[in-house]
């Protein structure tokens, strides 16, 4: 039904691509090909991006973007409205106590990027499977009754192991399993393009709660490992590592990465190991934790450098249900 002349629009829902001066049918199919549906897509865009995509002026763009803007009303709020627009930010269990109490309380969130770096064999992977069947739960068992999608870059996913840790949480392991879309990403240039694929399936309606990238730089190393190639390789990530975020706060999902780490001869005392893509992705990280192999089997996870929670350590184990506090029993 149309809204009657005049009508004054108050849902930014209710506003399309259309409604912004410049931008006519034929742009917004453009647009919409390119990954951006709705008013927030071209908010965060920037004008030269716009331009290219659109084949319009730089100016008109900038117009564009700033009349999408205004109608979303971006910009500063006051406490008040922050706090509401926290209020639908999600949080996904991790299985552990401790782990979530490490990263505030209650898990992974949404809205934010979560980053695993650490050595092979630290469980990295065995918490993103296990996210992957714990953003199915229902709120009140520390889910966020969502979908999970797990890029694979690696070939570790292993859906035995969903169905293991759906097992361990009293879930059907088949419904489990359909709730998980994977890919395999064969290079960092398809790695970055699922983004636009995730996006088109929330526009059509999937319910996706978390995105799991396992892992994150493997392609990126591979790929750019010549002398010299760094500067483009950091780019690249840094480009990516915005879209992902952008992509987490548009849709209200979780982003979990894992990061391998390579031994840093520079450094003297502690553990010798920093993580690939270094300062780029520790600082679009929200949530950064380093994992490390403990005393008797268990795990310990560190985390580092965090806006808002002191840089504590914990303690967990990768059991055949998934990541717990306590060791399985024999
Ligand atoms: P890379 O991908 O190689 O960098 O390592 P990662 O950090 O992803 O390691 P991952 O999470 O795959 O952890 C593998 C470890 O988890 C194994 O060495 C086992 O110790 C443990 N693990 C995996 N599956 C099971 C299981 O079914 N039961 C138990 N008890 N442990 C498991
Ligand atoms: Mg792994």
């Amino acid at each position: 039904m149309n809204k009657s002349e005049g009508e004054k629009k108050t849902n930014e829902d209710e506003h399309s691509l259309t409604d912004i001066p410049g931008i006519g049918p034929g742009i917004a199919a453009k647009l919409e090909a390119a990954g951006v549906y709705d008013l927030m897509g071209l908010a965060v865009m920037s004008p030269v991006t716009l331009s290219e995509l659109a084949g319009i002026g730089e100016a008109v763009a900038r117009k564009a973007i700033q009349a999408a803007r205004g109608l979303l009303k971006l910009g500063f709020m006051d406490g008040i409205e922050f706090s509401k627009k926290r209020e639908d930010v999600a949080y996904i269990t991790s299985g552990s106590a401790n782990l979530n109490n490490l990263l505030g309380g209650r898990g992974v969130e949404t809205k934010a990027l979560t980053e695993a770096y650490g050595a092979f064999g630290s469980g990295k992977t065995q918490l993103g499977l296990t996210l992957a069947v714990n953003v199915q739960l229902p709120k009140e068992q520390g889910g966020a009754a969502g979908k999970a999608v797990f890029i694979d870059t690696e070939g570790t996913f292993r859906p035995e192991r969903i169905m293991q840790v759906a097992e361990g949480v009293g879930a059907n392991p088949d419904k489990v399993l359909k709730n998980i879309l994977v890919a395999r990403a064969f290079n960092s240039d398809h790695q970055i393009l699922l983004i636009d694929k995730i996006n088109e399936l929330i526009h059509e309606g999937e319910p996706i709660k978390l995105v799991i990238i396992d892992s994150l730089t493997a392609h990126f190393r591979a790929e750019f490992a010549g002398r010299g190639q760094l500067a483009d390789r950091q780019q690249k990530l840094n480009r990516y590592l915005h879209n992902l975020m952008k992509m987490a706060e548009q849709h209200n999902l979780a982003v979990y990465v894992t990061n391998q780490v390579m031994a840093n001869p520079a450094m003297m005392f502690g553990d010798p190991t920093t993580a690939i893509g270094g300062n780029i992705v520790g600082h679009a990280s929200t949530y950064r934790m380093y994992f490390r192999r403990g005393k008797q089997g268990s795990r310990v996870a560190k985390l580092i450098d965090s806006p808002n929670l002191p840089d504590n350590e914990c303690q967990f184990y990768v059991t055949t249900k998934g990541i717990r506090d306590e060791e399985e029993p024999e």
